[in-house]
């Protein structure tokens, strides 16, 4: 990808993926706001500010070049009325890292419909094609079995526990871990 392009809105079925702006802020606390949304995940809670704070953070990513970018965040909206149904983004493992993180959330009354999986789908593609990255992986409390579904609907390959002594995500010791590499995507695309 050309470095400080900003991608271009990724078209699915149902769903367009674009980047988040101001006006997405009260859509996004039906999100964040969700106690049922936060159950399995590692925060227990998403405050106003910390939405605000998500806000602001995606918009300054989206000048920065695509090599010094950590976070990629992406609306996830119903192409028939720009409704926001899905949250969703990979954040590089580390600053300049060739593998990334994916992570998602739908509004809850949108669930069970295929939208994080269809989202999903489409940030994997856009992960190994327009950022060249070589391996994504995704995490979810054991527990979390529509989350473990979807990474399984995407084609990620179950991987292990995340390991207690991860530093960096203290709190999500326990959780599984499945992944998949930009060379095992390919192989299957042939
Ligand atoms: C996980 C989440 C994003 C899934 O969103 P979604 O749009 O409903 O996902 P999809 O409809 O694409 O797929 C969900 C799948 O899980 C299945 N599922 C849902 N609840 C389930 C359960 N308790 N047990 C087993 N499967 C379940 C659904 O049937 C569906 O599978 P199917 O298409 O084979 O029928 C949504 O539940 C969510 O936002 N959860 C809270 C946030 C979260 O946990 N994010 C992930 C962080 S790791």
């Amino acid at each position: 990808m050309t470095a400080g392009a900003a991608p271009a809105p990724l078209l699915m079925p149902r769903l367009r993926l674009r980047p988040f702006a101001g006006p997405d802020f009260a859509a996004l606390r039906r999100i964040d706001g969700d106690p049922e949304v936060l159950r399995y995940r590692s925060r227990p809670e998403i405050t106003p500010a910390a939405t605000l704070a998500f806000l602001v953070q995606a918009d300054h990513d989206a000048l920065k070049p695509a090599a010094d970018r950590r976070q990629w965040a992406f609306a996830g909206v119903r192409q028939a009325d720009d409704a926001l149904l899905v949250q969703i983004g990979l954040t590089r493992a580390r600053d300049g890292a060739d593998e990334a993180f994916l992570w998602y959330s739908t509004r809850r009354d949108a669930w069970g419909k295929g939208y994080a999986a269809e989202a999903a789908a489409a940030v994997l593609v856009f992960g190994f094609e327009a950022l060249g990255l070589r391996r994504l992986f995704a995490e979810c409390h054991p527990d979390n079995r529509a989350s473990l579904r979807v990474m399984q609907k995407i084609g990620l390959l179950p991987e292990a526990h995340t390991p207690a002594e991860d530093a960096r995500w203290p709190e999500r010791a326990g959780f599984l871990r499945c992944a998949l590499s930009r060379d095992q995507w390919a192989a299957r695309a042939r």
